[in-house]
Order: structure tokens, then C-alpha cells, then sequence
């Protein structure tokens, strides 16, 4: 009789490990399943590829400082390096940052309104992110803080968007839409912001800014090695 308690707790944390592996497997398969009809991300001033353009993939989240501290140097490569670098920014709301969902949201919202000034939203949010930290938006509600980031994105766009944006936070789409950024994040291990990718390949140090000659320091030896025919 004295081992009949734990044998019967034991088989149930079996039941319970079993059950925790399903779960597990049914989240997987759905992840898998899903493919996007479309390239998750936001390309750099509508550039091309071509055979020796460098891809650069940066996974950043809009309310990270080292995110916000990454973008200045990497827009100053974008600019001497020209045409010869291809970005795709992938947003990726950090779990721990409360707003990084919805401000990735709004970047949906507003590339799927007008393509051309993403960019210019994502600079307004590392400019004054520290409205949509935690600690100040702690006491508000989430329908407020939307509303927020809503007026925000607006100040961008443009005010007679402002109700098109709004509705856009109640579109399933852009929900899904941010989902899919995530989902792609996580298959392609990230686990942190900024995080870079170039020609496909993870650059050392996620999380920490590179600075400008760092991104020459990468960039100049894959020039210098198209050149040379390797
Ligand atoms: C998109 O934004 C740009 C820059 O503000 C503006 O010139 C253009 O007219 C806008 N396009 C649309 C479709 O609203
Ligand atoms: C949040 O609410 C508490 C209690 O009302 C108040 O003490 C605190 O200062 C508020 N914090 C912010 C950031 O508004």
C-alpha cells in the first residue's frame, strides 16, 4: 500500500511528460506548416540583388536600446557601400520588452500602407523608445498603449492614416503577420537583439551593436575576395 501514492505519482508526471511532448510536437508541426506566401521582412530602399551583392539580414526589436544603437552604423555602410548590400530587417519583439510585439505590429501595419517610409518608422521608434519601455507603460492598458503607438506611427504617415492604422491593430493579418517575423527568428536561431546575418551566415556577438568599422571590417574582405574571383 506504501507504494501505491508514488508509483501513482510517477506514472502521473509520465502522463504529464507525454502530454508536455504532444503539445510540444503539435506547436512544431503547426510552426512547420505555415509557410508565408511572402519573404518575412522590410528590404532596404526597394535595392535588388545580384550576383556580388552582399545580403545583410538584421533581426531587430523596435524598443531594444542595442537595436536602436546598431542601426546608425549599419545605415552609414548601407549608405558608402551603396547598392553592393542588400538588407532585410526582420522584426523580432523580444518577450521580455512589453510593446515589442505591438510596435513590430505597427511596422507591418505601416509597410503594408506605404512600403516606402517602414524605415522611417522604425528610426522614429529607436528615437524615442523610452516611451514604450516597460516601466512607462507599466500602468496602462495595452488597447491604450496601441492607441499610442497608433498616434505615433501616424506622426510618419500621416494623420488622415491615423484610422487605417488603428484598424490595422485589430487585423488578424498583421497579427499573424508579426507571428511569422518571430516564428522565422526563432527556426533561424536568434535569440537576442540586434542580430545579423550576412550572405546567410550569423555574425559573432548577437545582441551587441556593430559599429561602422566593424561592418567595413566585415564587409571590405568580401569585396576584396568577389574581386579576386574566390
Ligand atoms: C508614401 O509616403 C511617401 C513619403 O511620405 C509619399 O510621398 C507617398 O505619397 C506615400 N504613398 C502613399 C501611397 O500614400
Ligand atoms: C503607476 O501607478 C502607481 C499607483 O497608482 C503609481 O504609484 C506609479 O507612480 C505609476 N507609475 C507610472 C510610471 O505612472
Amino acid at each position: 500500500m506504501g507504494l501505491e501514492k508514488p508509483r501513482q505519482g510517477i506514472s502521473m508526471l509520465i502522463s504529464a511528460s507525454v502530454f508536455v511532448c504532444i503539445s510540444l510536437l503539435l506547436c512544431t508541426v503547426d510552426a512547420q506548416l505555415s509557410i508565408p506566401a511572402k519573404y518575412d521582412g522590410f528590404v532596404y530602399k526597394d535595392r535588388r540583388v545580384h550576383d556580388d551583392t552582399i545580403v545583410i539580414e538584421a533581426f531587430l526589436d523596435p524598443v531594444c536600446p542595442d537595436s536602436r544603437d546598431s542601426w546608425p552604423p549599419l545605415k552609414q555602410a548601407l549608405e558608402y557601400y551603396g547598392p553592393r548590400l542588400w538588407l532585410l530587417v526582420h522584426p523580432f519583439p523580444l518577450p521580455y520588452h512589453d510593446n515589442a510585439f505591438s510596435t513590430s505590429r505597427a511596422l507591418h501595419i505601416v509597410n503594408k500602407l506605404n512600403a516606402s517610409v517602414t524605415y522611417q518608422v522604425l528610426e522614429m521608434f529607436f528615437k524615442h523608445q523610452e516611451i514604450f519601455y516597460n516601466r512607462e507603460t507599466y500602468n496602462k492598458s495595452k488597447q491604450s498603449v496601441d492607441h499610442l503607438i497608433g498616434k505615433f506611427v501616424a506622426e510618419v504617415l500621416g494623420k488622415d492614416l491615423l484610422s487605417e492604422i488603428e484598424s490595422g491593430f485589430s487585423d488578424r493579418k498583421t497579427d499573424l503577420a508579426t507571428r511569422v517575423s518571430f516564428k522565422y527568428g526563432c527556426s533561424r536561431g536568434v535569440t537576442g537583439t540586434p542580430f545579423f546575418f550576412v550572405n546567410g551566415f550569423p555574425l559573432p556577438d548577437p545582441g551587441s551593436a556593430i559599429d561602422y568599422k566593424g561592418w567595413k571590417n566585415i564587409i571590405d574582405p568580401l569585396i576584396g575576395a568577389q574581386s579576386q574571383g574566390r
